[in-house]
């Protein structure tokens, strides 16, 4: 291992094993956030430069290390191994190498506390930013199925038992919805957690007039963290609302996941998803799963057991711990599984194929009875009379065309006036595209 950043002479420290588990995963999951490492040391040197502690000639040199440690570390000569106890170690490290005692001159003013903490906060940023686009493309996916579809008549139904005819265009229109939703979730806690905690140091602040508002601005940060205190306190929380908007989104995809191997089932059998997305069985040579869809399902337990492991790490009293260390592996994990899902969706929107015969067949004629019962009333029979008219003589109710009966639900958002152009109004407000 390199030199530890805070080993004094003439101790020993801790032995191999010891350092193994202190280190803990930080250099492989260190890799996820040294390139915000890198651009946040870089912002905070410019930060130092300004108020004199690096000169113009000093800074520079800085700023060309850094970039080479960021090509080096593209091209595969540098990378992150267990030489170094985490990827805060190894770029100063790497500095000094190249520079010298300079080098060493970049953690004043910080400490490894809001360095991490700055780059798990670029880092949640870029993951939230990718979830929106994520949850943008299925919704747009399922608007632009739902629009063509919305004539294609599916049985509709409540606890599992068939209720009344609707459209596909309605059962896609209401997934969309659920994406928007959750586009404007990614959002909005991208927005609250869009803070700079750097210059904060160890929890503290600092004995010099940092440009913390500078860097910040540098970095693409709305505002700062103000108080050093709490910017080691939102450590993890920051966390844990990002994977509120990214557990929005994964508990849609179970649910539309869900629909998705039920429609596909032999016992509904009422589309067939596209054969890339499926596959056999190592024993029953007649099988066809949904496996991918199922997987898609499985997500979510995946980010909610993050989220529930991240509750019981910060169980802390104020200021920095080690303990926050671990709050990094779920996080990783939950982000790279949920946007590795989320983005397989789209496709899987667009290639699946309605089985309409079977749809047609689905539709029998007491499912007509809602719509029998409110025309009734809407002729001046009282609900509830009409209600047990039909109730008392179900078997009387006529067999419908099932396509006019939907085109006919006109009530705003139902299948005869989907209102697709509030929903895609909405979302292209959302994800600023002008019309
Ligand atoms: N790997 C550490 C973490 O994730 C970096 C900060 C170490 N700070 C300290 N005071 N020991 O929290």
């Amino acid at each position: 291992m390199s030199d530890l950043l805070w080993k004094k002479s003439g101790q020993s420290g801790p032995d191999e094993k010891v350092m193994a588990f202190l280190a803990g995963d930080d250099v492989k999951l260190d890799r996820y956030l040294l390139g915000f490492d890198i651009q946040a040391s870089a912002a905070h040197a410019n930060g130092l430069r300004t108020i004199g502690v690096l000169s113009d000639e000093e800074c520079n040199q800085v700023q060309g290390a850094l970039r080479a440690i960021a090509d080096d570390l593209a091209s595969g000569k540098k990378e992150l191994d267990i030489r170094f106890e985490d990827g805060h170690s190894a770029i100063e490290a790497w500095l000094t190498e190249s520079l010298g005692p300079l080098g060493a001159k970049i953690h004043t003013g910080r400490s490894r506390n809001d360095q991490v903490a700055v780059a798990l906060r670029l880092y949640l940023k870029h993951q939230l930013e990718m979830l929106l686009r994520a949850c943008e493309a299925i919704a747009r996916a399922l608007l632009a199925r739902a629009a063509k579809e919305k004539d294609i008549v599916l049985p509709g139904h409540t606890h599992l038992q068939k209720a009344m005819p609707s459209s596909a265009g309605l059962w896609l229109a209401g997934h969309a919805e659920a994406f928007i939703d959750n586009t404007e979730t990614a959002f909005r806690i991208r927005q609250c957690i869009d803070a700079s905690p750097l210059g904060t140091a160890s929890g503290f602040g600092i004995n010099l007039p940092l440009a913390r508002e500078q860097v910040a601005q540098e970095l693409s940060f709305a505002r700062l963290v103000v108080n050093p205190q709490y910017a080691q306190n939102a450590r993890g929380k920051v966390e844990w609302l990002a994977l509120t908007a990214l557990a929005a989104a994964t508990l849609d995809l179970r649910r539309f996941a869900w629909d998705l191997s039920l429609f596909s089932s032999d016992e509904f059998d009422y589309l067939v998803l596209a054969q890339r997305y499926c596959t056999g069985s190592s024993i029953m040579p007649n099988k066809n799963n949904p496996d991918v869809a199922e997987l898609l399902r499985a997500t979510h337990g995946v980010v909610v057991g993050a989220q529930a492991e991240l509750n019981e790490v910060l169980a802390l009293p104020s200021g920095y711990h080690r303990d926050l260390q671990a709050t990094k592996p779920p996080v990783i994990r939950a982000f790279t599984k949920g946007l590795q899902a989320l983005d397989l969706v789209p496709d899987l929107v667009r290639t699946f194929e309605w089985k309409r015969d079977k749809l047609a067949k689905g539709i029998s004629p007491e499912m007509f009875a809602t719509d029998e019962t409110t025309e009734l009333a809407a002729q001046g029979m009282p609900f509830r009379e009409a209600y047990r008219n039909i109730a008392e003589n179900l078997s009387a109710v006529q067999n419908r065309d099932a396509l006019e009966t939907v085109r006919k639900r006109i009530s705003p958002g139902a299948s005869g006036k989907l209102m697709l152009e509030v929903l895609t109004a909405r979302l292209d407000e959302l994800t600023g595209i002008e019309k």
